[in-house]
């Protein structure tokens, strides 16, 4: 597409943005609570929102409260939410057998939002690190991260979690071969309408710092991600990637992090269009939230900012902590 316009001064750009009723007619993105996924950490006990540290704002919840917040999400519009254990270190093993436990954090919160809040979408993380006493994301041995031990491995928490109810599986371990696997095993299973919102273009990211620490892996992790996540250099290789997953049969596809990664997004909708989806993450909301506590920068604008140009990229939607406090906005109720 090539826009045509006269010269100047037939040609003003400032027409169509004197004010603020034309410069609404001529948006070309808009934002709307429909585009946001809440991440929410799970911890266990009852009656707790325990803050972390380095992401103010943002708390682990019991899962009652997660049920609350689950029916918060609801009422403002927001469609799902997407859930991280906080797992006790006493649970964690080499083998990670509390993935697949029917009964794990994560699968008691996706069963008490289903039955209180049915509507809302119920989104999942499928990786070991939660479960693994060295917080990697697959199976180690001898320091090496294993990848078809861990595909098996991640199929049993797969299973598990749409056993449970969950609509949306999310496998954010940058295994080879694991979505298709996940997929046929679901399909033999009878779980034929569960999706698969793949993070296929995972990079190895500083910005994953602050969530380490909600979810107790920064203690844990021996060594760094460089193994399976993507090196933040790569541009084709997250199309391959995603091409590769939407052949093996994810339903939606992943970019992470989200804002030094707009590029990516762009280059994914425009090759292959499908539902696309980036995470703003933990980094990134500590980054715009640190300097807005501050009073460096206004956090309101910034944050809307920074998710109406996800969209712009080219987004479907974005998952992001900042989803109720937009939402409000959004809804009119600042
Ligand atoms: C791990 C996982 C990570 C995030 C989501 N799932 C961290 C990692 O890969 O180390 C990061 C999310 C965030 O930083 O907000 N499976």
């Amino acid at each position: 597409m090539r826009p045509i316009q006269a010269a100047y001064p037939h040609a003003r750009f400032r027409r169509t943005r004197r004010t603020d009723a034309l410069r609404r007619l001529t948006q070309e993105y808009t934002l709307t609570t429909g585009d946001l996924i809440w991440p929410l950490f799970v911890r266990d006990g009852e009656n707790i929102e325990e803050p972390i540290h380095s992401m103010p704002g943002v708390v682990r919840r019991s899962v009652d409260r997660i049920v609350a917040a689950a029916e918060e999400a609801a009422s403002l519009g927001i469609p799902a939410v997407c859930l991280f254990p906080y797992t006790d270190p006493s649970l964690k093993t080499e083998l990670c057998e509390e993935a697949w436990n029917p009964c794990n954090l994560a699968n008691r919160a996706i069963r008490a939002i289903k039955a209180a809040v049915p509507e809302l979408a119920v989104m999942t993380d499928v990786a070991l690190d939660p479960y693994n006493a060295n917080g990697h994301d697959g199976l180690v041995r001898d320091g090496i991260i294993l990848n078809d031990e861990t595909v098996e491995a991640l199929v049993r928490m797969a299973l598990a979690q749409a056993e449970a109810g969950a609509d949306i599986l999310g496998p954010s371990d940058m295994m080879d071969g694991r979505i298709g696997a996940m997929r046929t095993a679901l399909e033999a299973a009878g779980h034929k309408d569960v999706a698969i919102l793949s993070y296929s273009a995972k990079y190895a990211s500083a910005f994953y710092g602050p969530f380490r620490d909600a979810v107790g892996a920064s203690g844990a992790l021996k060594g760094d991600k460089k193994t399976y996540q993507m090196d933040p250099g790569n541009s084709d290789e997250a199309l391959r990637l995603i091409e590769r997953d939407l052949r093996e049969g994810a339903d939606m596809v992943m970019v992470k992090p989200g804002m030094p990664y707009l590029d990516i997004c762009r280059r994914v909708k425009d090759a292959f269009g499908v539902p696309t989806y980036a995470y703003q993450v933990s980094g990134e909301y500590a980054m715009i939230r640190g300097a807005a506590d501050r009073g460096w920068i206004k956090g309101e604008a910034a944050m809307m900012e920074s998710l109406l140009c996800f969209k712009r990229a080219g987004c479907d939607g974005i998952l992001t902590y900042f989803a109720p406090e937009a939402a409000r906005l959004l809804n009119g109720m600042g």
